[in-house]
C-alpha cells in the first residue's frame, strides 16, 4: 500500500533509518566492549527487539510486566525489569522469573529486598536482584557514597533466595543537557560514579556481576565504558526530534513518524489544523532547553521533507500549525496529508496500537505495539 493511503494518524517506521540506527549503536557497544542491553520501552514490539538483538533472543529490558509477559512468549528469556520493584508485584514476577532463564529486578529499598526475600523462600526460588542507584537524575535510586549503596548490595548479597546481580544506573537528567560538552560530562559522571561504587563493592568482598548504565544521549557521547559491562538504550531505535536537538543524532537518522491529514485551513489566522492531538503525538515539549519554539513536533511533507513548521498547540485530537507564509498556505489544502517528526518517540509510539513498516513509500508490514501494564 502507498503511505498516503494509509488511514490517518497512523505511526509510520522507517525500516531502512532503524535498522541503520540498530546496526550503528551495536557495533558501538561492540567498539565499547559493553554488552548491549537495548530497553523496548520505545517500541514494546517483538520484531524490532529482534532485529536490535541481531536476530537471537538476546537480553532485553522492559518497563512493564505485561511487556515482560510478551517478549518471554515470543522467544525473550533473559529479561530486566526497569522500574524498582514493589510488593504488590511479586506474585507477577516470580511467577515471570521461573519461566525465564534470567528475569532480574530492581530495587533501591531495604524493606523491599528482605519482603522479597521471604516470598522467594516461600517460592523456592532465588531471585536476581540490581541495587538501582541515583547517578545524578534524582529519579530512583540510591547515591552513590550513601551507606545504602554499599549496605543494600550486601544485605542482598547475604540474602537466602536473592543473588546480587550489580548496580544499575540511567542518566535521564542527560535530557536536559543544554551543550555536548554537558552532556559529556553527564555522560562521565555516570560512568564513573558507578565503576567507582562497582570497585568499592568488590573491595569490600562483594562480587558484582553486572555494572549497567545507559541512556541513548549519554551512549552518544561516551568517550570510554572502563569498568562498566552493560550498555542500556533504547531510544536510539527511532531516536527523534528531542535527540536531534540535543545532538544524540542527527535528523536524517529519525525513524518513526505520524502521518496525519489536514482537516482545517484558516487564512485569516494564518494556520492549519491535523487529525494527529495529543492522543496520536503525545504532549511531551521537547528539549525546549536548546529550544524554546520546539513545539510538539516537526511538520514535514510526505516524503519527509522537512516544511520548517512545528505543531504549535495539541488538544485531544487536533494539532495547530501556524503557517505565516501565504503561498505555504496555499499549498497546504484540507485533505492533504502531513508527517509530523514528534518530540518523544517513545511516548509517540505508546500512543498506537501497531506500526505501518515503511520501505520507500509503499507500507509494507504492520507490526504489534504491546501496550498497557
Ligand atoms: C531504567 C532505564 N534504563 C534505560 C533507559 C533507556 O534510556 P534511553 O531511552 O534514553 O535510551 C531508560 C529510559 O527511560 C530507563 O528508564
Amino acid at each position: 500500500m502507498l503511505l498516503e493511503n494509509l488511514k490517518t494518524p497512523s505511526l509510520v517506521l522507517d525500516a531502512n533509518r532503524m535498522r541503520r540506527n540498530a546496526e550503528r549503536i551495536m557495533a558501538r557497544a561492540k567498539s565499547l566492549n559493553v554488552v548491549l542491553r537495548p530497553h523496548v520501552k520505545t517500541h514494546k514490539c517483538v520484531e524490532i527487539a529482534r532485529l536490535q538483538t541481531a536476530g537471537n533472543a538476546g537480553g532485553i529490558m522492559v518497563s512493564t510486566l505485561a511487556e515482560a509477559d510478551h517478549f518471554l512468549k515470543n522467544g525473550f528469556t533473559d529479561l530486566t525489569y526497569g522500574v524498582p520493584i514493589e510488593t504488590g508485584k511479586f506474585v507477577e514476577a516470580i511467577r515471570l522469573a521461573k519461566a525465564c532463564e534470567r528475569f532480574s529486578i530492581l530495587t533501591d529499598h531495604a524493606e523491599t529486598a528482605e519482603s522479597l526475600n521471604e516470598a522467594a523462600r516461600n517460592e523456592n526460588i532465588k531471585l536476581d536482584v540490581f541495587v538501582k542507584i541515583d547517578c545524578g537524575y534524582h529519579r530512583c535510586g540510591v547515591e552513590p557514597h550513601a551507606p545504602e549503596a554499599v549496605a543494600i548490595p550486601r544485605l542482598i548479597s547475604d540474602s537466602s533466595n536473592l543473588n546480587f546481580a550489580g548496580i544499575l544506573t540511567h542518566a535521564g537528567h542527560s535530557y536536559h543537557a543544554r551543550s555536548p560538552e554537558e552532556l559529556l560530562a553527564i555522560a562521565r559522571s555516570e560512568r564513573d560514579s558507578m565503576s567507582e561504587l562497582a570497585q568499592r563493592l568488590k573491595d569490600k568482598n562483594l562480587d558484582v556481576p553486572t555494572v549497567s548504565i545507559g541512556s541513548t544521549p549519554t551512549m552518544s557521547q561516551i568517550d570510554h565504558t572502563d569498568g562498566i559491562t552493560e550498555f542500556r538504550c533504547g531510544n536510539y531505535i527511532f531516536y527523534d526530534a528531542f535527540q536531534a536537538t540535543l545532538g544524540s543524532c542527527s535528523f536524517e537518522d529519525c525513524a518513526l513518524t505520524v502521518l496525519t491529514a489536514i482537516v482545517h485551513r484558516d487564512f485569516s489566522r494564518g494556520k492549519i489544523v491535523i487529525d494527529a492531538g495529543a492522543i496520536a503525538l503525545s504532549k511531551d515539549r521537547g528539549a525546549i532547553e536548546i529550544d524554546e519554539n520546539s513545539g510538539y513536533g516537526r511538520v514535514l511533507d510526505v516524503a519527509g521533507n522537512d516544511l520548517s513548521l512545528r505543531v504549535n498547540r495539541l488538544s485531544q485530537e487536533h494539532g495547530e500549525i501556524e503557517v505565516s507564509d501565504e503561498a505555504i498556505l496555499q499549498r497546504l489544502k484540507v485533505g492533504s496529508r502531513l508527517r509530523i517528526l514528534a518530540n518523544h518517540s517513545c511516548l509517540t509510539a505508546a500512543q498506537h496500537a501497531h506500526y505501518h513498516v515503511l520501505e520507500g513509500d509503499q507500507i509494507v508490514d504492520y507490526w504489534e505495539i504491546r501496550r498497557g501494564w
